[in-house]
């Protein structure tokens, strides 16, 4: 079990301009994998609709680094489809066990098919497989349609590796702003938000009332 001191702040005020997102998430995030019994990676990953309307789920960050978060899916999945025509996303990460929150704000970019590739080919050959059988996000006659399409695919490449499926890759969450939250003693949650206009331009730092 974590513990803590509730009264400690993220950060001194003084301290402010010389902390970058990418490390502090670093550090929480390495508290959170220690802690969390298991998916520290998960994340909400809440997109909007042609009509406006918004729309979540959680998925699994499975690649990081000082560009953004990358997360897999199936491209014509109705998340996928929501990207293609807006994409900017809103995030969380949520870790229970230290009782820490990031939300993060940004848009996103597709991978390159070489990071994908790489990605997909340490994934368990089931999960491989899965990903040619499901037509994410479509309707599904029944439950046996689509494990007898998953028999299919299976011996399809029997003996043969699996190739990524086009339609299946990645966005990197390309940070605009992140919120760190953390519990404080009495509701006096600690809360800064890093922004920037732009991914060129420097972080600013802002203290949040909690
Ligand atoms: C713990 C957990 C991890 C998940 N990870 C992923 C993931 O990495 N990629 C993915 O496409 N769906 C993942 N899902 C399923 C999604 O939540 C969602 O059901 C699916 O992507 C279809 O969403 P959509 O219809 O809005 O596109 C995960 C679900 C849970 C509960």
């Amino acid at each position: 079990m974590h513990k803590e001191n509730l009264t400690e702040i993220i950060f001194d005020d003084e301290n402010n301009n010389k902390v970058n997102p990418f490390d502090l998430f670093e550090e929480w995030y390495e508290l959170a994998e220690k802690n969390e019994n298991k998916y520290a990676n998960a994340l909400s990953f809440a997109t909007v609709d042609k009509e406006g309307m918004p729309d979540n789920r959680i998925l699994l960050m499975n690649g990081r680094d000082r560009r953004g978060f990358v997360v897999y899916m199936n491209l014509n999945s109705a998340k996928g489809e929501q990207l293609r025509n807006n994409p900017k996303v809103a995030a969380v990460f949520y870790w229970k066990s230290i009782n820490r929150q990031i939300r993060i704000r940004g848009y996103v970019e597709l991978v390159s098919d070489k990071e994908a590739d790489e990605y997909f080919a340490t994934r368990p050959r089931g999960s491989q497989i899965g990903a040619h059988a499901s037509d994410q996000s479509k309707i599904l006659k029944s439950r046996a349609q689509l494990l007898e399409k998953n028999k299919e695919i299976a011996k399809k490449y029997e003996n043969k590796p699996v190739p990524r499926p086009k339609y299946w890759s990645g966005f990197r969450i390309i940070p605009l702003e992140m919120e760190f939250w953390k519990d404080g003693e009495f509701r006096l949650h600690d809360r800064i938000l890093f922004k920037r206009t732009n991914i060129n331009a420097p972080f600013t730092t802002i203290r949040l009332n909690p």
